[in-house]
């Protein structure tokens, strides 16, 4: 088959898919300075990507098998919002109340309700339609799979057969209460938005894909949480090495991927697979393995200065413009270790502090000692998403992000 003709076929199935084919997608342009860019991407590089495969289950062996010889590592991964971001519905999983008087969501449609309950079959989430004063209509589906660790909140999603879908109330921490899930029109009794890879690529680390539709799965098959061998790669080979007996042990290698090792780039994007906002697939999902460069995987629009990116999702975007990222060798790991939870904003002006001194800030003849608490208050304000919407009950409710660009901010910029 020609190249030209396969990649007429890939852009086909992909754009079948939902997805931007690359071809669309380098007309945008890209204006990413950092790596070797898509925009080079050539018909035989889009090919590649099409043939580009995820690695086979089997190599893969899940988090217990690390703990025994990692417990650094491993002894608080279990409290981080990676491992927390997706799990089976339980009591503790999920954040929202089933009390009565706190399970109803009214929605901007007077005759609609939507009510949660708990039962011995599970959590369920009920569309109450008011038909006549002593006539109702109700559609009920079950809490199959939660997704989001519930820092800022939570979405369900449902199995119709081998369907996934997203439930149409979702859970908000700042409000402590149910709100209309983000993407569903406020006062609809409506249940049919799909789940598309994507979303469980970035919220999860295993799962069999049988499409079309784009949101069928193999149920039995998906993983929850982000494992340890989602940023280190398959452990199998790694494993067997380091037990025991081995006489692979003396072997040359460790058979597992360290990201510390990787050139800056390539660090960067283990974490841009899923820190890089809404990118456009252009390889299958889950076939990217750290170490990799994310653009033969991903179109992400790397927007120009000028050119506003949404706080929410985009750290990447946001850390590469600005001058501290461009003039050191900063990588994410210069602030995050994330095997731990860090939750204290205050406790990362260390690392500002260690490329800066408090009195290189122009506040400091003003506000002296004090600032060294707080660079990032400052320098990384919270701000509120412009995508991520909710629209419930005729209010408007946006999440707020931490924005990635260091740099200054005009005092109490929260836009
Ligand atoms: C039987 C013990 C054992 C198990 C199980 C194990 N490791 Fe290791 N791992 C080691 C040892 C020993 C080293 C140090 C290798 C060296 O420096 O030569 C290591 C090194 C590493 C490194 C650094 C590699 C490098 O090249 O710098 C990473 C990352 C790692 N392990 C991750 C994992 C993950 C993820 C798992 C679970 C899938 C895991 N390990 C399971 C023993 C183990
Ligand atoms: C497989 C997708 C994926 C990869 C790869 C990934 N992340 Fe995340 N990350 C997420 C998701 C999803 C969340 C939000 C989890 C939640 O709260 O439900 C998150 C949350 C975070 C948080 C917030 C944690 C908190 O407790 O507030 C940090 C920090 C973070 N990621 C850093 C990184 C860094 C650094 C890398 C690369 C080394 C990385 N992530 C790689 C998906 C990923
Ligand atoms: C490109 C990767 C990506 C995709 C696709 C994605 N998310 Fe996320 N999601 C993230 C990241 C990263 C965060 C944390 C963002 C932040 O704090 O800026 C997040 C945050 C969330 C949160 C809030 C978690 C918390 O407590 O902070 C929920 C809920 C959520 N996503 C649900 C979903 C659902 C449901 C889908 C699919 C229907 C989806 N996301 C698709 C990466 C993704
Ligand atoms: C979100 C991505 C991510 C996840 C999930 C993750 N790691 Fe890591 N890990 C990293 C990064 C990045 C580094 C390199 C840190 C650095 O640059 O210092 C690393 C380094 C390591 C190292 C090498 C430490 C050293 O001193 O050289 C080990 C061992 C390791 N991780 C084990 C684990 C284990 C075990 C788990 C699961 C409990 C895990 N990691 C989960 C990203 C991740
Ligand atoms: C790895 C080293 C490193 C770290 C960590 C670091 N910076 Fe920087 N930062 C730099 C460098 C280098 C420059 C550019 C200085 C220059 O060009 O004179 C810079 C520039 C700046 C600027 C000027 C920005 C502008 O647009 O003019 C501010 C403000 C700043 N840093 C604040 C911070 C804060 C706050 C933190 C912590 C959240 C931080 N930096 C962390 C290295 C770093
Ligand atoms: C200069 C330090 C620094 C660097 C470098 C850095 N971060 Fe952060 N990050 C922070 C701070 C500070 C917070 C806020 C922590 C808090 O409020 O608890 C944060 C929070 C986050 C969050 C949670 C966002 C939210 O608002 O809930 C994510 C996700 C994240 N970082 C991802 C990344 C990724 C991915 C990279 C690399 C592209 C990165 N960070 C590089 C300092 C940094
Ligand atoms: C109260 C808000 C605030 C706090 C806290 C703060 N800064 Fe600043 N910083 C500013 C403002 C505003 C400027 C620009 C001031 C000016 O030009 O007079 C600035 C300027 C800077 C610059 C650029 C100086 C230059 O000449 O290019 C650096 C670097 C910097 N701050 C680092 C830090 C570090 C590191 C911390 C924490 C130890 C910190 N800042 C804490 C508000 C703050």
């Amino acid at each position: 088959m020609s190249a030209a003709l396969l990649a007429g076929l890939l852009a086909l199935r992909l754009t079948s898919l939902g997805m931007v084919p690359l071809q669309a997608a380098v007309l945008q342009g890209s204006q990413r300075s950092t790596a070797s860019s898509a925009a080079s991407s050539t018909t035989s590089s889009r090919a590649s990507s099409n043939e580009k495969k995820p690695p086979l289950r089997q190599a893969y062996v899940g988090d217990a098998s690390c703990h025994s010889c990692h417990k650094g590592e491993s002894s608080q991964y279990s409290e981080t919002a990676h491992h927390l971001t997706s799990r089976f519905p339980s009591s503790k999983s999920i954040a929202g109340s089933f009390a009565p008087g706190s399970n109803v969501l009214h929605t901007s449609n007077q005759y609609l309700t939507f009510e949660m309950t708990s039962t011995k079959d599970g959590y369920f989430e009920s569309a109450v339609e008011q038909l006549a004063p002593s006539k109702t209509l109700a559609h009920t589906e079950r809490i199959d799979l939660v997704v989001g660790s519930g820092r800022k909140g939570q979405t369900y999603l449902y199995w119709k057969a081998d369907t996934l879908y997203e439930l149409p109330v979702s859970y908000w921490t700042e409000l402590g209460g149910w709100i209309n899930s983000p993407g569903y029109p406020d006062g609809s009794p409506r249940f049919d938005k799909p789940v598309v890879p994507r979303c469980l690529e970035c919220h999860g680390s295993f799962f069999e894909w049988k499409p079309p539709p784009p949101n069928r799965f193999n149920k039995s098959s998906v993983v929850l949480g982000i494992t340890c061998e989602k940023c280190h790669g398959p452990g199998r080979e790694h494993v067997a090495r380091y037990s025991s007996k081995s006489p692979l042990r003396h072997e040359t290698g460790t058979a597992i991927l360290n990201p510390a090792s990787f050139p800056r780039d390539r660090q960067v994007d283990a974490c841009a697979l899923c820190h890089a906002g809404a990118a456009e697939a252009i390889a299958p999902p889950l076939s990217f393995v750290p170490g990799e460069a994310i653009d033969e995987y991903l179109y992400i629009p790397f927007a120009d200065k000028d050119v506003p990116v949404d706080v929410h999702g985009n750290q990447i975007q946001h850390l590469e413009k600005s001058r501290c990222f461009q003039s050191s060798r900063m990588t994410c790991a210069t602030c995050h270790d994330v095997h731990k939870p860090q939750r204290n904003a205050a406790v990362f002006s260390e690392h500002c502090l260690s490329c800066h001194k408090v009195d290189a800030c122009g506040k400091y003849p003003q506000l002296g000692a004090e600032i060294a608490k707080n660079c990032v208050d400052c320098h990384m304000p919270l701000q509120e998403s412009e995508v991520l919407v909710s629209d419930t009950n005729g209010r408007k409710l946006k999440p707020r992000v931490r924005n990635h660009r260091i740099a200054i901010y005009p005092d109490g910029s929260t836009h």
